[in-house]
């Protein structure tokens, strides 16, 4: 289908990304400034949307029904409808509100082999989501992937998903709200006071899905995080969600809030159910900073992953390399404890400094305690040793 005359302005221009050539619209000098953008930064995102679209259809063991909801370009459902096989991708329907990112999409559209694998919409992603429930069409996944934050669609997607107990993949771009630039507006988007300091794209995840656990707890919905990360500008959030009141109920338990100082890097969490008094850190004395509310469960599903990791090996994506490395840390972290230490803080007035923090992580593993890196912080160490246990271990090294 093409919709009547162009409206190009610009010129046509030819990008690729992994296997699929997309014909693009260059109405400004930088891709930035164009009328619908093409991101090559987004190539990891979209990479990992493929992986996990393989993932799912292996573990469900059927093709899956794939909703491009703000498709700009189209090269996300493109490079789907290219490169993942039938037995991965039943239809994708590829929708946006924008009429020139239509006639995009509907030029390369001629290309396509398949047609009756995609359907293309002219909708405010909204309307398409109300249709979808209307019309109680069965749905395997929603992308959420808008300019700045997904928050307003997070309701009507699960509502859309919670026939067939779905999955939902969102980004997030609104960093500088998310990550404490902004606080005001993210107490007043997200319900959530974030950080500015080195606890940021955690907490900023942890607010995303603490949205998205009570959105989906008013439809009697429970989310499972399969996996939830911070890349360059952006945030992205895969989760699967089922349906049981009982289980959403319990959810919500998980719900805390996070108390740390930003002098020594001591932390605490705890949930809306306990109290925690604590105004000063009871370390160095220093006022403690709040954020949350947010979710203190887990933020991957390490089955989904570790099969992510296998599939990753074989699908000679562009990003292969940093998907590896990213599973590889989520993989080894300690994901059942929420947060880290940030290394240089703890070890700040330490008489053992310049010592290692894989030193020490191994040093704490062979204590009995659990430890490791996380994907959020170079300089950042988990573990469930308390802050004064840590830092003896520090100091006997
Ligand atoms: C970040 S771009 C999408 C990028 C694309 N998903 C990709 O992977 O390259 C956001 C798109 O959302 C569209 N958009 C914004 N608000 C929308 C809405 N309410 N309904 C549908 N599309 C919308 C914009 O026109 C824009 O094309
Ligand atoms: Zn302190």
């Amino acid at each position: 289908m093409y919709w009547g005359d162009s409206m190009t302005t610009g010129s046509w221009k030819k990008v690729k990304e992994g296997n699929t050539e997309l014909e693009i619209i260059k109405d400004a000098e930088r891709i930035y400034d164009a009328s619908v953008f093409y991101n090559p930064k987004m190539t990891v995102n979209r990479d990992f949307t493929l992986l996990m679209l393989e993932t799912i259809s292996k573990k469900q063991g059927k093709p899956l029904t794939f909703v491009d909801a703000l498709a700009g370009t189209g090269i996300r459902s493109f490079r789907i409808l290219k490169e993942l096989s039938s037995s991965t991708i039943n239809k994708v329907i590829i929708n946006d509100k924008n009429p020139k990112a239509i006639e995009i999409i509907s030029k390369n559209a001629l290309l396509l082999e398949n047609k009756e694998k995609f359907e293309i919409i002219h909708s405010d992603a909204s309307d398409l989501l109300y249709e979808i429930i209307q019309q109680r069409q069965s749905i395997d996944v929603i992308d959420i992937d808008p300019f700045g934050s997904p928050i307003k669609f997070f309701e009507t997607s699960l509502y859309a998903l919670k026939r067939n107990s779905g999955y939902l993949f969102a980004t997030a771009t609104d960093l500088q709200v998310l990550c404490g630039k902004y606080s005001d507006a993210c107490l007043r988007i997200y319900n959530s006071y974030p950080t500015r300091l080195y606890l940021c794209h955690e907490v900023a995840l942890r607010i995303l899905l603490y949205n998205i656990i009570i959105s989906a707890g008013r439809l009697g919905l429970e989310i499972k995080p399969i996996l939830s990360y911070h890349h360059e500008h952006f945030l992205r959030i895969k989760v699967k969600i089922e349906k049981s009141k009982e289980a959403a109920n319990s959810q919500h338990q998980q719900i805390g809030m996070l108390s740390f100082c930003s002098q020594c890097s001591y932390y605490r969490t705890f949930t809306l159910q306990e109290t925690f008094s604590l105004s000063h850190c009871p370390i160095c004395d220093n006022p403690l900073e709040r954020a949350g509310p947010l979710w203190l469960g887990e933020l991957y599903d390490k089955q989904y992953l570790l099969l992510m990791n296998e599939i990753n090996k074989g699908m000679e994506l562009p990003s292969e390399k940093r998907i590896s490395r990213l599973l590889k840390l989520a993989l080894e972290e300690i994901d059942e404890i929420p947060f880290f230490y940030n290394f240089p803080l703890v070890t700040r007035h330490s008489v053992n400094r310049g010592i290692k923090i894989q030193d020490i992580i191994e040093a704490l593993s062979d204590a009995g305690f659990k430890a490791s890196r996380t994907p959020f912080d170079p300089e950042g160490l988990k573990t469930d040793a308390k802050y004064e246990e840590l830092v003896q271990i520090i100091n006997d090294f």
